[in-house]
């Protein structure tokens, strides 16, 4: 059986103790730490910027796996690689040139993500697929926590799967929105590998993240 990981959704905790959050993540189950950034422009909601990240560092060893929902995402790629990114995911929508921005990612020795909105097709992600670390589906519009999973998003992870294993590529498959004890299952089933999750993570079960770490992992 394959290893499921967790990414927590930041977005759910709670702004005036980040730090604290992130190390009771760790302490939790967490595999990775997941950081939404929104620029109120490519999505309606504002959230945080480099500064906050770099300060959040020193927390936790995890890897900080950032979502950048900034446009124009180019330009501010190495202010978040240097504010301690590990994994650095955008929209290809928001870049002028996808394979400049992926190589540019590279170049500073980080993982690289492609993320595909609901309505965004594989085909805008297709010819790089050899060079990615990983591609995050959003199973709900970016912008907000809390929103319904999407089961139409459902076959565009299994068409993934599929193109992964015909071609013999690595990357991972990762999904981000509405993920409950439910949709968590729909989705493992269909070839993802990580769980991104704000809510469910941070609210269920009144906030026991060991519990509802662990209950995301259980396939
Ligand atoms: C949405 C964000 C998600 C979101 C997930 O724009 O990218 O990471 O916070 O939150 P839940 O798990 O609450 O749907
Ligand atoms: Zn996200």
């Amino acid at each position: 059986m394959k290893k499921i990981q967790v990414s927590p959704s930041i977005l759910s905790a709670d702004f005036s103790k980040l730090g604290d959050d992130i190390k009771r993540l760790e302490e939790n189950g967490a595999d990775m730490i997941h950081v939404d950034v929104m620029d109120g422009h490519f999505v309606p909601n504002l959230t945080i910027g480099p500064p906050v990240i770099k300060s959040l560092r020193k927390y936790t060893k995890l890897p900080f796996d950032v979502h950048l929902m900034i446009d124009p995402v180019h330009k501010y790629i190495k202010d978040y690689s240097d504010a301690g990114a590990d994994i650095i995911t955008f929209h290809p929508e928001a870049t002028e040139n996808i394979t400049k921005t992926i190589d540019l990612i590279k170049s500073l020795n980080k993982k690289v993500g492609i993320s595909l909105n609901p309505d965004t097709k594989i085909a805008a992600a297709k010819d790089h697929l050899d060079k990615i670390d990983l591609i995050l589906i959003m199973s709900v519009y970016p912008g907000f926590g809390g929103q319904k999973f999407i089961s139409d998003v459902v076959k565009k992870i299994r068409d993934l799967d599929q193109i992964r294993k015909e071609r013999k590529l690595n990357f991972k498959i990762e999904i981000d929105g509405g993920i409950n004890f439910e949709t968590s299952k729909i989705a493992v089933e269909a070839g993802v590998d990580i769980l991104v999750s704000g809510t469910t993570v941070f609210k269920e079960n009144n906030g026991d993240l060991k519990k509802n770490i662990k209950t995301l992992k259980q396939i």
